[in-house]
């Protein structure tokens, strides 16, 4: 088939993927997150083609693309198309004020690397199509419709973090979202002389798999038992280790270990802003390694390179903390490096890594920017 790969937009826009600097796993437990969007996104060019249904999306990365009609939005046998066609499923369910488009995708952002790209492909979709057909969504309501892509689409039953980080993100701040009545505040990222030095395992997380669905449903069983002894919980976020404590009999020890995992690392959000406002860097570097050890430990969603990313870690005293980041089971790990070291710290880890685990590592720096953004128009 061929396809339309260059031509001149009439709308660019900037969609974002994040870092999320503690808070895992909580989102769907409808407690605390600490994400930010970074600099590191993927561009989508836009032009309308004056079709009543035609739409043409191509990835100048994977050489590929397909095309639809909207009146016949299905699932794709590819996993990268359901995150689009989700999205344009969704938005058709809210308006019938879509058009005929052509669209093309190009990326900085590793994909499966905990960053999520995933977010970022399907805000950047919602976000382009809106502006060009005049749709009137809300930010809000865009994050909400890319969210349930994933769920209905993609079959990866997601938490708003991912979503609400690439969309709604600010410079030089994290986010502090609360997931159960959305609220958030930015809260200044200031880690001088610190910087953020991502690692990148390139060893893949597949959130698709069942793990991520698995532990969101241990999470309900957790508070379906809770909820026998403490009628008022509703999710995770209204149990405190007592009340854990007490219905410790009444559980598994994997659900035991999942909800107390959920409970400290609620409470290590809190803690984390607060030492971001004090500037507390010492704590800020033993929050990471303590929410680390947890995700190793009690929600087991780590794996053996990342931990011996962090385990390296711990032995330079220039890294102040590090920790995985994003859904599991690999992808970048999150360090706090000197900025004096950060050369240095990179070259030596990259060279055991290497001869550990016969991978080449792959290191970046990044900041809090920005969420989606129109670049140009027409
Ligand atoms: C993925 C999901 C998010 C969140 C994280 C873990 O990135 O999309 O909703 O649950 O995993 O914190």
């Amino acid at each position: 088939m061929q396809f339309l790969t260059d031509f001149t937009p009439e709308l660019v826009v900037a969609s974002p993927g994040r870092i999320n600097l503690i808070g895992e796993h909580t989102d769907y437990n409808l407690g605390y997150v600490l994400p930010a969007a970074i600099a590191r996104k993927i561009t989508f060019n836009f032009q309308r083609n004056n079709s009543d249904d035609r739409c043409h999306i191509y990835s100048k990365q994977y050489k590929t693309g397909f095309s639809i009609d909207l009146k016949s939005v299905r699932r794709s046998a590819m996993e990268w198309e359901n995150y689009l066609l989700g999205v344009i499923h969704e938005i058709t369910k809210k308006t019938d004020r879509l058009r005929g488009f052509n669209c093309t995708i190009e990326s900085d952002l590793p994909a499966g690397s905990g960053l999520s790209s995933s977010a970022a492909l399907e805000c950047g979709l919602a976000f382009g199509l809106n502006d060009l057909f005049g749709l009137g969504l809300s930010k809000i309501s865009m994050v909400k419709l890319s969210q349930r892509a994933e769920h209905n689409f993609v079959g990866t039953q997601c938490g708003i973090m991912d979503q609400f980080a690439s969309v709604m993100g600010a410079d030089g701040h994290a986010m502090l979202l609360d997931c159960r009545s959305l609220d958030h505040t930015h809260i200044p990222m200031e880690l001088a002389p610190y910087k953020m030095v991502m690692l990148n395992t390139k060893v893949s997380h597949n959130l698709a798999s069942s793990a991520y669905n698995i532990r969101k449903s241990e999470c309900e069983e957790g508070v379906s038992i809770l909820k026998a002894k403490y009628p008022e919980v509703q999710s995770l976020r209204d149990v405190n280790t007592p009340m854990l404590l007490e219905c410790r009999d009444r559980m598994n020890t994997t659900v035991f270990n999942r909800c107390s995992f959920i409970i400290s690392e609620n409470n290590r959000v809190l803690a984390m802003v607060d030492a971001l406002r004090k500037k507390d860097l010492n704590n800020i570097g033993a929050l990471l390694y303590e929410a680390h050890e947890g995700t190793r430990t009690l929600y087991e969603v780590s794996c053996p390179e990342s931990d011996f990313l962090v385990d390296f870690a711990k032995k330079h005293p220039e890294v102040l903390g590090a920790r995985q980041t994003g859904g599991g089971f690999g992808g970048c790990v999150l360090h706090l490096v000197h900025e004096k070291s950060v050369t240095r710290f990179v070259e030596s880890a990259t060279h055991a890594y290497k001869k550990k685990f016969n991978i080449p590592l792959e290191a970046f720096e990044v900041r809090p920017s920005r969420g989606t953004t129109i670049t140009y128009t027409k």
